[in-house]
């Protein structure tokens, strides 16, 4: 049986959990012999989608130019793992309906917390107006209504929110392929 593809698309505000999450779940993924790429907003945007802002139209750009490439690899069966923010609501449904075989993971923790972690110390910086627009302080956050998987990070572990997604793969049928 060969592997189906997915993209798992993580969304949430900066410091939710994003690439914590996505990455155990890669790890887990791969000691399984999947077949797994990652795509991570922090990442991408060192490259393929240098260059880009944080206005909503350079935001969508930066999704638009994701989506394209995880569903060339979702075509291939590759299950892609996607990272961003991707606060707008409109174009995370444009690039799941071209993509087709699409689970969303609503990464959710509030933004006092998320306040709180600070890991790169940019909500610092955005409270003191040296970053403008940042998600959540004075730009918006968009909550996903349908998301497949709801991962609340305050409350639960790594694990436990990895096991979600990876449950929920299963549930759906993208995790059947023989090693
Ligand atoms: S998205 O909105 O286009 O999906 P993306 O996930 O690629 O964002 O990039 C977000 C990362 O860029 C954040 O984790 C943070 O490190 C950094 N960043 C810099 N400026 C901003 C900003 N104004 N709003 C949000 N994140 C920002």
């Amino acid at each position: 049986m060969q592997q189906q593809g997915v993209t798992v698309w993580f969304t949430g505000l900066s410091g939710a959990g994003k690439t914590t999450i996505s990455t155990a779940l890669y790890q887990a993924l791969l000691a399984q012999s999947f077949k797994v790429e990652i795509l991570d907003g922090d990442t991408v945007r060192q490259h393929l989608t240098k260059g880009l802002g944080f206005s909503k139209a350079d935001r969508d750009e930066n999704i638009r130019r994701i989506g394209f490439v995880a569903q060339l690899l979702t075509r291939n069966g590759v299950i892609v793992l996607v990272s961003a923010i991707s606060p707008y609501r409109e174009i995370r449904e444009e690039v799941r309906s071209k993509i087709g075989n699409f689970v969303e993971v609503y990464v959710n923790a509030p933004l006092t917390v998320c306040e709180s972690r600070d890991v790169k110390g940019l909500y610092r910086k955005a409270r003191a107006g040296e970053i403008k627009h940042f998600t959540g302080i004075d730009d918006p956050y968009e909550v996903p209504p349908n998301a497949e998987v709801e991962c609340k990070t305050d409350q639960e572990t790594i694990e436990e929110s990895v096991a979600k997604v990876f449950t929920s793969l299963q549930q759906l049928g993208y995790l059947n392929h023989l090693v």
